[in-house]
């Protein structure tokens, strides 16, 4: 594997799978650069914790970082090129494009951290103009990034395919995250009660067919006080706005605290009411 900080012609001249990442790699990442390397291209994982998406500077200093762990684990892994810009790289040059996320980046994750999907677009922009690659790949964890990505890549014509990833869990249940090697013991079972609520809400929706119903009754049903929940909505997969009774594809998204980390998750469905 060929370690860069910065791009040159080189590299820029291949056919690139790009899997852009902020580190601490667990496998939900190493699960989308298994991906990535089903279609035969040269792959091309970055690492870069963004500060531009982090609206609390206590989270971004928290934010679990370990570069020679993970270059050992992409070297194993086969990929190509790991790439990891410093921030002035990104940054520095006054041209940068901010991008604005628009009404659907200030809705739920974007209404709790303003500014964030802002700074999302803004990177993955940027990125994409220095890596110029083919392909690239991203989570279906973070399905408000992947929807405003998608949204952004087609509206502004970008000639670049987007692909998703599955979302990876433990054995119970809950969402690999970077984040959750800050949680203690205790907390990483706390956690489990995210996949449960987005369960429960599922169950009870498709048994009632209201959403305030299903929506109160789930936060009754899974109370537990240390997780402090901050939003849980169901969606309509297509729009990203509240579902309707149009809405053919669902999905249901959850936010909550534990310890102090806050963590997402979500599933999605087919709608046969
Ligand atoms: P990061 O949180 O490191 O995630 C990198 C990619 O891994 C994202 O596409 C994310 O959706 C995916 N991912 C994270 N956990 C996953 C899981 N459990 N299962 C499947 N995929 C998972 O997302 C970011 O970084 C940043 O916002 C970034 C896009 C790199 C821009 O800074």
């Amino acid at each position: 594997m060929k370690h860069v900080n910065q791009l040159d012609s080189e590299i820029n001249g291949q056919e690139l799978f790009f899997i852009p990442t902020m580190g601490s790699l667990h496998k939900g990442h190493l699960s989308l650069i298994e991906n990535a390397k089903t279609f035969g291209l040269k792959t091309i994982v970055s690492i870069f914790v963004n500060p531009k998406q982090f609206n609390n500077s206590r989270d971004y200093e928290k934010y679990p970082r370990d570069l020679e762990r993970d270059f050992q684990i992409l070297n194993q892994l086969g990929v190509d090129f790991l790439f990891t810009p410093n921030e002035d790289y990104i940054y520095g040059d006054n041209l940068v494009n901010v991008v604005d996320s628009g009404n659907i980046g200030k809705k739920y994750e974007g209404n709790s951290r303003p500014g964030h999907f802002d700074g999302v677009l803004t990177v993955v922009n940027r990125l994409f103009d220095l890596v110029k690659p083919k392909k690239a790949i991203f989570g279906k964890k973070d399905a408000q990034q992947l929807f405003l990505i998608k949204e952004y890549v087609k509206n502004e014509k970008l000639d670049i395919e987007i692909h998703e990833g599955d979302i990876i869990r433990d054995s119970n249940g809950l969402a690999l995250s970077s984040r959750n090697q800050l949680l203690s013991n205790n907390g990483l079972v706390t956690a489990r009660g995210l996949k449960r609520h987005l369960d429960t809400l599922k169950e009870i929706y498709i048994e009632t067919g209201s959403i305030n119903e299903s929506v109160n009754k789930t936060l009754n049903t899974c109370q537990d006080s240390k997780l402090d929940i901050d939003y849980l909505h169901i969606l309509d997969k297509d729009t990203f706005d509240e579902a309707t009774e149009e809405t053919k594809n669902a999905i249901i998204i959850i936010a909550g605290k534990v310890e102090g980390i806050r963590l997402i998750d979500n599933i999605d469905f087919k709608v046969e009411l």
